[in-house]
């Protein structure tokens, strides 16, 4: 049998991708650890000079209620000293802590049953976000097309200017914002449903390309939130992520996975999709196509910026090198902790802690539906989600026109009656208006909850009362 193949990323790249330029001292780093080397390489300060003797990290038990970290005598005590805290206070390596890209790899391996065999690579980062932005910034150039699932978590971006806590005397949008901004490229949006990415409309939007598009290349990427999106809630199934593989090679396209949800699976057991990253092989017989991030944001700490990315050592290589020379390197500190917590849980008791903190957020999605149900029946619509922190409500304002936008009912008459959600037009990258608003249920109470869904009844019924009044109007003008 003839190995799977490894696309070449080097036609993907952009040509800004090609300005950032290897460091020599950073490129020499790796030798460092060769026996009997002798370094008078890295300006490192002399860690002897640093205040801190060791650092201590007290754990609280885990919600799966999971066995020690530490493995030591106090199983709720992490202590960082000696040639960990060394490590942990210098200078690190651009990719990451060595230790944690082994765990990492190893870990990506089990998970999604890829073998190591130099096709991929782990690299961290300050966040998957920051990840994901300098993929977008290394494969893009001005003239090319980026396909994006829409609603799309990177489009956040308005402006709230508050004069009091709750009422607000403006909010607009700043344009098209968001980490694509920064991005020279034209964005398609491909529309999502209550089953995420739509490979039916992909596939209209690819079919056609020559002729909406003509003279111009195919796009280079897709990008998709595949777990419990961020503004949807949705979760593909794993028979539409293999349709949108398989056009991804057709039309040869990278598919920029990002699962910053993925552990926050909580539908039914043995049910969550497969990943991208896991299916590319068995779907496409090809291997590289797919570049996936993961975040440590979700389930271990979002202020730790802590994230990684499982891609071809070409694309992760290109995107370190622009780490290289604007940050150097993702905080060591952090790094270690994350390591130490993970080696000591092992990568079974790292699922575990996750599954753990899947049902907490189950317990909340529950929650919050229970109390949407009783308050807003018959005026709003949403599809449970099976994983992530977010409901996509559908308002059900005007009955003749029920694809009607949003944004200026949450913008101001729910931020008068002291409720913030967003609107969904925020989540639009083109800025087309929608009925939807997202709701955050990760951190509010259920009395909250109630309070803020029974305001946002009053706003809809209110909302209803105008819309109808205005019809009558309408109808009377017309008489006249
Ligand atoms: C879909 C999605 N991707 C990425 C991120 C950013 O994650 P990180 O904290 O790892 O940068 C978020 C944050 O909310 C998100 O919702």
């Amino acid at each position: 049998m003839s190995p799977v193949p490894t696309i070449d990323i080097g036609p993907f790249l952009s040509q800004k991708s090609k300005l950032w330029k290897n460091n020599g001292i950073r490129s020499l780093m790796v030798l460092e650890d060769n026996p009997g080397m002798i370094s008078l390489l890295v300006g490192r300060p002399n860690s002897s000079t640093f205040p801190f003797e060791s650092i201590t990290l007290k754990l609280k038990p885990t919600l799966a209620g999971l066995p020690s970290a530490t493995g030591g005598a106090d199983p709720l005590t992490l202590t960082i000293e000696n040639e960990d805290l060394n490590e942990a206070l210098q200078y690190g390596m651009t990719s990451g802590v060595p230790r944690l890209l082994d765990w990492l790899a190893n870990f990506q391996t089990r998970v999604h049953k890829r073998v190591l065999d130099g096709s991929w690579q782990v690299n961290v980062g300050s966040g998957s976000q920051e990840l994901i932005y300098r993929t977008c910034d290394i494969l893009m150039n001005d003239d090319d097309f980026l396909l994006i699932e829409t609603p799309v978590y990177p489009y956040v971006h308005f402006v709230y200017l508050a004069v009091t806590q709750f009422l607000l005397v403006d909010a607009r949008f700043r344009g098209t914002l968001g980490f694509l901004a920064a991005v020279p490229c034209t964005l398609i949006e491909v529309n999502a449903d209550s089953q995420g990415l739509n490979p039916a409309n992909l596939e209209t939007i690819l079919s056609r390309w020559h002729h909406t598009h003509p003279g111009k290349p195919y796009p280079k990427a897709l990008y998709t939130i595949p777990s419990g999106s961020n503004p949807t809630g949705a979760s593909i199934p794993e028979a539409r992520k293999i349709e949108v593989l398989k056009l991804a090679k057709k039309y040869n396209f990278l598919v920029l996975e990002d699962d910053a949800y993925a552990f926050l699976y909580y539908g039914p057991e043995g049910q969550q999709a497969r990943s991208y990253f896991a299916l590319e092989v068995e779907v496409n017989a090809e291997k590289g196509r797919v570049v996936r991030f993961d975040s440590f944001s979700k389930v271990v700490s979002s202020g730790m910026r802590l994230g990684y990315i499982t891609a071809v050592p070409g694309i992760c290589n290109a995107v370190g090198l622009i780490t290289l020379n604007t940050n150097l390197h993702t905080p060591t500190v952090t790094q270690i902790m994350a390591y130490k917590l993970l080696a000591g849980w092992g990568p079974d008791g790292f699922l575990a802690h996750c599954a753990g903190v899947a049902v907490f957020y189950r317990s909340r999605r529950d929650m919050f539906e229970r109390v949407a149900r009783k308050h807003l029946s018959g005026l709003a619509e949403w599809t449970t989600p099976v994983a992530g922190m977010f409901l996509y409500i559908k308002l059900l304002v005007h009955a003749s026109n029920p694809d009607a936008d949003s944004w200026e009912l949450i913008s101001t008459k729910a931020v008068a009656k002291g409720i913030l959600a967003v609107p969904g037009r925020a989540f639009m990258p083109l800025r087309g208006p929608t009925p939807f608003v997202r709701i955050s249920f990760s951190i509010i109470d259920e009395d909250e909850a109630d309070e803020a869904c029974r305001r946002l009844r009053e706003v809809i019924l209110e909302a209803r009362a105008e819309a109808e009044a205005a019809l009558d109007d309408c109808h009377l003008t017309a008489y006249v």
